[in-house]
């Protein structure tokens, strides 16, 4: 297997390249350490074929009923097709394509999520019964990447704070572990570290036990107003958004608050490059790129992708910097 020592110069790829020449290849990262973004081995599409797209159709997605907000005008939307097509997904392959191209035969329905741990009351929830009871509202928010494009999404969802609070939490819930769904079968990347770039699978995350109950933070199961299609986290994912789009962790089956600091899937790849807290800051350099700006992807067509300065905490630093009021930013990264 060759594995190619990253080297910075290859992560400037994704920013020069006209956006529908990058998305369109393939990537497998080979090897611990390569982390998010790096250029290590192409794959073309008639290749082996490890990622068994069994089917190109798209799953169906349903409209959801939710509370609208009025948009902040200097949000622009990512348009939906965009969102839909240029994803990170590894259980479904390392090319930004490969999710949307590998994961709608996803079975999400049903669908439950587990929540346990310091909590009171752990309980199995029905992902689908929840959606229709809990009161499901629009959030527009944008996320950024930590490979340096961003998006502005209309998510839908509810608090994750408030739903927590069903649960009980104990005093010695300090965390909140997330874990994905772990089924080899239906995820190729799940199957064959090559295909899955390397993560120790399931994917993982966490959150500080206030991140979590913060009213930005979110689950979200939809978005432009209907359900998520798998290669965004159907039927659910995490949306926190001052920090890297890797928190964002998709297809959650179990939530665990906790006393001690979960481990998180990039951290554990490669601890240098990913931290736990991994709120954006363009102050603090990946150690291969800059953080200091974007390719915001929007609206228009193939040159469409703009250069923007990356805000401290993604523009949300008016209401998440108390969090962290105190911390050395660059250690906690
Ligand atoms: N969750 C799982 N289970 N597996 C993943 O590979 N990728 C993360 C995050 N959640 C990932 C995941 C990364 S790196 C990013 S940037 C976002 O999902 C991308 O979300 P999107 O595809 O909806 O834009």
């Amino acid at each position: 297997m060759l594995i190619k020592s990253p080297k910075s110069h290859t992560l400037r790829e994704a920013h020069i390249t006209p956006e529908t020449a990058y998305v369109s290849r393939r990537r497998v990262l080979a090897g611990l350490g390569a982390g998010i973004g790096s250029l290590l081995l192409a794959r073309q599409s008639h290749g082996l074929d490890l990622l068994g797209g069994k089917s190109r159709q798209a799953a169906p997605r349903k409209p959801l009923t939710f509370t609208a907000h009025k948009p902040a005008p200097e949000l622009i939307l990512t348009p939906e097709p965009k969102v839909i097509t240029h994803n990170n997904f590894y259980e479904f392959g390392t090319g930004k394509t490969d999710p949307a191209e590998n994961s709608q035969h996803l079975k999400t329905e049903p669908w439950t999520l587990r929540v346990e741990g310091e909590v009171e009351k752990p309980a199995t929830v029905d992902v689908w019964k929840l959606m229709n009871e809990i009161g499901l509202e629009e959030r527009i928010y944008r996320m950024r990447c930590v490979e340096a494009w961003s998006m502005v999404i209309p998510w839908v969802g509810f608090e994750l704070g408030k739903f927590l609070q069903r649960f009980a939490p104990t005093s010695r819930a300090r965390y909140v572990a997330f874990e994905t769904l772990y089924d080899p079968e239906q995820m190729p990347g799940q199957r064959n570290r090559y295909v899955g770039g390397g993560v120790d699978y399931p994917y993982v995350e966490g959150l500080r036990m206030d991140e979590a109950m913060h009213p930005l933070t979110i689950l979200s199961v939809g978005l432009y107003g209907k359900t998520l299609p798998p290669q965004n986290g159907a039927p659910i994912r995490l949306v926190v958004p001052w920090k890297y789009g890797f928190k964002g962790i998709k297809s959650i089956v179990k939530i665990k608050l906790v006393e001690r600091m979960p481990p998180t899937s990039w951290n554990k790849l490669a601890p240098q490059e990913y931290g736990f807290y991994a709120n954006v800051n363009p102050a603090v350099d990946h150690p291969r790129w800059s953080q200091a700006s974007e390719r915001f992807i929007g609206p228009g067509g193939l040159f469409s992708v703009k250069r923007q300065p990356t805000l401290p905490f993604n523009g949300y630093g008016e209401e998440v910097a108390g969090l962290y009021s105190g911390m050395n930013l660059k250690k906690f990264y």
